[in-house]
């Protein structure tokens, strides 16, 4: 074998299935590991992180900070387009895919490996996130996938790497799977995998209730994108943290539900995502003040189909880079004020919007005297728009 041949950048969490795929492609495989850690805000001890790699086999450690490429080319459209898949799930997890493949191979041109790998299973969507977006930015690659080949257990793999003195940090009765980043945190296994069981308050940790007093945020947006929080401007990833802090404090942006995967599967789901849902919230509204009628609309239309491309792993595909270009056409006016105002207990809304663009007219809108409204035009619009409809009931009665 060549050093390309045996050569593979694994995307490493630090958990237990990546840790024990560290182990396994180098000491079953024979392959030499590059762990790779995409920092995309999920919070961690990186020292550990990369100890943990080292101790499992890892010949080297890339930690890459993307948090701020993760806000700006993953987070940003998708608050363009008020992602939501199946009008609920924020895609916390497919966002992020994408990014962390972008780096694998970027690592594996580096270090000159002929493979990427990833842990996921077969049963979920991230494995076709990897493949399919590995695929388009590098079909020379081979993509590795040795918790979906091994078919360990959970327990099998805890014992596994217990056996081969790897610190991994669960134990068998912490039954969750977890993924979190910027952007929100998913919760799945154990008790959650019955649909009619509430999720336990244990599960959650962005939304802990702890406010005691009522809170208003002002949200400054720009073409669409969120730049200033109470007047002060902010990089997007900072304004995401703060407004996930607030909200959150609020215990509000929960989100239970059962979800179609893309290969067959329902699952029961747990989200928090709470700024990502005031944010989209706060978007949704101001595209209310802003956008004209048809192209509300119409973007209203695609809006499902680009949440669906994003979590079936078409990030990288040309339907998704069309509607991207309709999406960022349509944000040239989306430039203005929320109000978002949290309450106790566990509420938040938006209490009002303003901007200078706004195709809100209130000379139009009012019913105060003096406005610019000519009500005797709306006579023969009317007449003239019912008129299609009359002719046919005038007939209906002659039958
Ligand atoms: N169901 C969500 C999705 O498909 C969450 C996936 C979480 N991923 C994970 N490896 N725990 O995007």
């Amino acid at each position: 074998m060549t050093t390309k041949d045996k050569r593979v950048v694994l995307a490493y969490s630090g958990g237990l299935d990546t840790s024990v795929a560290v182990r396994w492609l180098t000491h079953e495989q024979g392959m030499e590991v590059i762990a790779l850690v995409a920092d995309i805000g999920q919070g961690g001890d990186w020292a550990a992180t990369r100890e943990r790699a080292l101790a499992a086999g890892a010949v080297e450690v890339v930690v890459v900070d993307a948090v701020d490429e993760f806000a700006r080319d993953f987070v940003g459209p998708a608050i363009v387009a008020n992602a939501r898949y199946e009008g609920k799930y924020p895609l916390v997890s497919a966002l992020s895919r994408p990014l962390i493949v972008r780096h694998l191979v970027e690592a594996a041109r580096q270090h000159g490996a002929g493979a990427i790998a990833h842990g996921c299973t077969g049963k979920g969507n991230d494995q076709v996130r990897f493949e399919v977006s590995a695929g388009a930015l590098a079909p020379d690659l081979q993509v590795l996938a040795p918790v979906r080949g091994w078919g360990l257990t959970r327990e099998q793999s805890i014992d596994y790497a217990r056996r081969f003195g790897i610190p991994v940090p669960v134990t068998k009765d912490s039954p969750y799977s977890v993924d979190q980043n910027l952007w929100g945190r998913t919760v799945e296994c154990g008790v959650l995998e019955d649909p009619w069981c509430q999720p336990p308050e244990e599960v959650f940790c962005l939304t802990t209730p702890v406010a005691t007093e009522a809170k208003e945020m002002v949200v400054s947006f720009e073409r669409g994108l969120p730049v200033a929080l109470d007047g002060r401007p902010l990089p997007l990833r900072r304004l995401i943290e703060e407004v996930t802090a607030t909200v959150g404090s609020f215990g509000w942006g929960r989100i239970d539900m059962v979800e179609n995967r893309r290969v067959g599967i329902k699952s029961r789901e747990v989200y928090e995502c709470p700024g990502a849902l005031a944010l989209l919230m706060a978007h949704a509204d101001l595209e209310d003040l802003t956008l004209e009628r048809d192209l509300s609309h119409e973007k209203a239309r695609l809006e499902p189909r680009w949440a669906e491309l994003v979590y079936d792993g078409l990030w990288y595909s040309p339907l998704k880079l069309a509607l991207d270009a309709f999406m960022a056409e349509s944000q040239r006016h989306v430039t203005g004020d929320v109000r978002l105002r949290c309450e106790v207990p566990g509420r938040c809304f938006v209490a009002g919007r303003r901007s200078p663009v706004a195709l809100y007219d209130y000379q139009l809108a009012t019913y105060e005297a003096g406005d610019a409204f000519d009500q005797s035009l709306s006579e023969g619009f009317v007449r003239l728009w019912g008129l299609g409809v009359q002719t046919w009931a005038a007939r209906q009665e002659a039958e």
